[in-house]
């Protein structure tokens, strides 16, 4: 019951802002990019499996460390038109704060059970869905998940998804330059009331 009204609630934000503020049929502000970050796994790199599912790897023992969450959402084009068929990235670091990377120089232990990098293609309706676990913080940055939306070899945006109200986004050098209606459209509001917790965040490319 509970997810389906935040369903719903989502629904009606992504409309209203196809709609734009003023009501007024116009195009939607698209989601804000942010930059790269220097630990974006290159293929050579990466686990065989890059699946939608962060939590266990094809063939391995043991599933990661950390809050299992469900990241899920929808993606629109400025007209409001869901997109099928485009590939959602996403890369974060794993409960110690390690990124699966080898520019990664901190010294605590990788989890070797934390897929570190995934991808979905968008259905046709624009979904996609990941199984990872919620971020945690690193040295000098605020929990976040680093995302990348492309069509075919085409790159449509790169952004960072935050956590709602989490109290180290204030200091965080990159979410500060964010204007509170950004932050509200790369944040995730995890709804604790499953039995896993799940945040949906709809794109505009
Ligand atoms: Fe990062």
């Amino acid at each position: 019951m509970r997810t389906t009204r935040r369903h719903l609630l989502s629904v009606l934000s992504a409309a209203t802002a196809a709609l734009g503020l003023n009501g007024r049929a116009s195009a939607a502000t698209k989601t804000p990019s942010a930059a790269e970050g220097p630990f974006y796994p290159r293929p050579s790199m990466r686990h065989a499996d890059t699946d939608n599912d962060l939590v266990r790897l094809a063939g391995g023992a043991t599933q990661a460390g950390g809050e299992v969450v469900y990241l899920q959402g929808r993606v629109f084009n400025a007209a409001g038109a869901p997109q099928p068929g485009l590939r959602i990235e996403i890369w974060q670091c794993d409960v110690n704060g390690r990124y699966s990377h080898p520019g990664d120089r901190q010294r605590n232990l990788r989890d070797t059970g934390f897929q570190g990098f995934g991808h979905h293609i968008t259905d046709a309706s624009g979904r996609y869905r990941f199984r990872t676990i919620k971020p945690v913080p690193y040295p000098g940055r605020t929990p976040h998940i680093h995302v990348k939306v492309l069509r075919g070899e085409s790159l449509l945006l790169t952004t960072q998804f935050y956590l709602k109200d989490h109290p180290a986004n204030d200091r965080d050098p990159l979410y500060r330059r964010l204007t509170p209606q950004q932050a509200s459209a790369l944040s995730m509001d995890f709804d604790e009331g499953g039995t896993v917790s799940e945040a949906r965040v709809n794109l505009i490319v």
